[in-house]
Parts: C-alpha cells; structure tokens; sequence
C-alpha cells in the first residue's frame, strides 16, 4: 500500500483490525487515504466497503489466510481457508463490477503465492486456494480485456510478514531449509509491493491475465 500512495494512489485500507489500520494509513504518504475495517468473508460487509469506495483504479487482493493441513484431516482448514483466499476475493470483485466502481483501464491484482505452483509438505489446501485464485484470473482478463481493465497475480514466495514469520517459526528445523530454498533468502514486503505498483503502472499496459513469481528464486528448484 505504501508503494502505491507514493505512486499518488488515494489507497483505501481493508481488514478487520481497525488499530493496525489507521496505524498504517499514519505511515503513508499523499493524501486522501482511508481505512475500511471489513471482514471480507461477510457479505454484507463487502456490500458496505463496496459502497464506501466509490469509483476505483486498482484493487490489490492481499487478504489471506494459511494453515498447515494433515492429509485426511484437511476439511478442518478447508472452509476457512477457501472462504478468505478464494471465495472473497472473487465475490468482492464481482461486487465491483456489477455496481460498477472499476473504471474502464483500471487493475485487478491478486496475492496467490509461489505454493500455486510449487507441492510442499502439509501445505495442499493452501496450494489449492492460491492456484484456484490463478484460473479464475486468468479467465477474469478475458472478460474485462474489452474494458481494458487487466488482470495480474503475484506469486510471493516467503515473505516477512506476520504470516511469513508464523510459517517459518510452526515449520522449526524444517524453517531452515525453507530460507535455503530461496537463494535471495527471504522476501521484504516492500520486494513484493514494489511489482505491484508495477504492474497497476502505465508500464505494465500490455499486460493482463499472467502470473509473475516474486520469490528470491524459489521457483529455481
Ligand atoms: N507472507 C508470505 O510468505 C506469503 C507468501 C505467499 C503469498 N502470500 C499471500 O500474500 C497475501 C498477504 O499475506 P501476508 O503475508 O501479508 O499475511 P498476514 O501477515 O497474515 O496478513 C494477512 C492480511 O489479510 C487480512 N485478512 C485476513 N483475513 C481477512 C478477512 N476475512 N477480511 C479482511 N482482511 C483479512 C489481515 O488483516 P486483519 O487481520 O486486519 O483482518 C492481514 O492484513 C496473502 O494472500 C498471502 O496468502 C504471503
């Protein structure tokens, strides 16, 4: 999000813990910024935040969730897991466009991850909602080429985040060799925001319906 109020971005800021919210809005620059507290699983809160933004440029899914899960036992993490990282972000989208907020030339950006692509251990429904995200992009930037609006996925590989730190300290020994695994060695937020405000630039025009791995070569092995 900092990336894209530097780019002059007016960047409204979704999720559900208000605190952290406005704290982040504080540290960005511009202006005219905004925090929405949503839980974007909630329908009527979606309908709410749709509302609520109006005409839009870009819209970045970066909401998600990850578990581990144990083969036989994943209809535990299942719901949860494909509620937050697929069938939100598909439902607001859809929202957007049938109350009309994306403008015609404006991007769509979606968070998968380098787990679409890439089998792990404990990680298949994880893997699942991620590529589901990628198929449904994909068919997306066919429909709204007409409109010029495009359509692109992120596939981060581990990132330092909340979510990062968590996968790295539930995976213990086994964390180390994830670092291993990424040859630039773990991603900033900032490596991953920086090819987002690419591809929602003017520079990336001539692109829609493709995926661009962000992952310190991850994807190498
Ligand atoms: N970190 C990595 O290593 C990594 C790697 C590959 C892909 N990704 C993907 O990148 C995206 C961002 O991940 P992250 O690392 O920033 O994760 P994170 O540190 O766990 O943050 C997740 C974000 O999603 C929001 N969120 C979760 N459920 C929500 C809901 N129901 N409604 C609204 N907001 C919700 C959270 O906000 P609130 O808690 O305020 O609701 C939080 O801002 C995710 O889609 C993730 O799957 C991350």
């Amino acid at each position: 999000m900092r990336a894209l109020a530097c780019d002059g971005y007016e960047v409204m800021l979704v999720g559900r813990d208000a605190e952290r919210l406005e704290r982040v809005q504080r540290s960005l620059g511009g202006a005219g910024h905004e925090c929405v507290r949503c839980d974007l699983t909630r329908p009527a809160e979606r309908e709410e935040l749709v509302r609520r933004a109006g005409k839009v440029d870009a819209v970045v899914h970066a909401a998600g969730v990850h578990s581990f899960t144990i083969p036989g036992r994943t209809d535990r993490q299942f719901e949860r897991i494909f509620a937050t990282n697929v069938e939100a972000p598909i439902a607001l989208t859809s929202d957007l466009l049938a109350s009309g907020s994306l403008v015609d030339g404006s991007v769509i950006v979606f968070l998968s991850s380098a787990a679409a692509v890439i089998g792990s251990r404990m990680t298949s429904v994880y893997s699942a909602s991620k590529s589901a995200v990628l198929g449904y992009a994909r068919g997306l930037a066919a429909d709204l080429a007409p409109r010029r609006i495009r359509v692109l996925s992120v596939l981060p590989g581990l990132v330092e985040t909340p979510m990062g730190t968590r996968i790295l300290d539930q995976t213990g020994d086994a964390g180390s060799g994830l670092r291993q695994q990424h040859p630039l060695g773990i991603g900033r937020p900032e490596d991953i925001a920086g090819v987002i405000a690419f591809l929602c630039s003017p520079r990336a025009k001539w692109m829609t319906g493709t995926e661009i791995a962000v992952d310190g070569g991850y994807s190498l092995r």
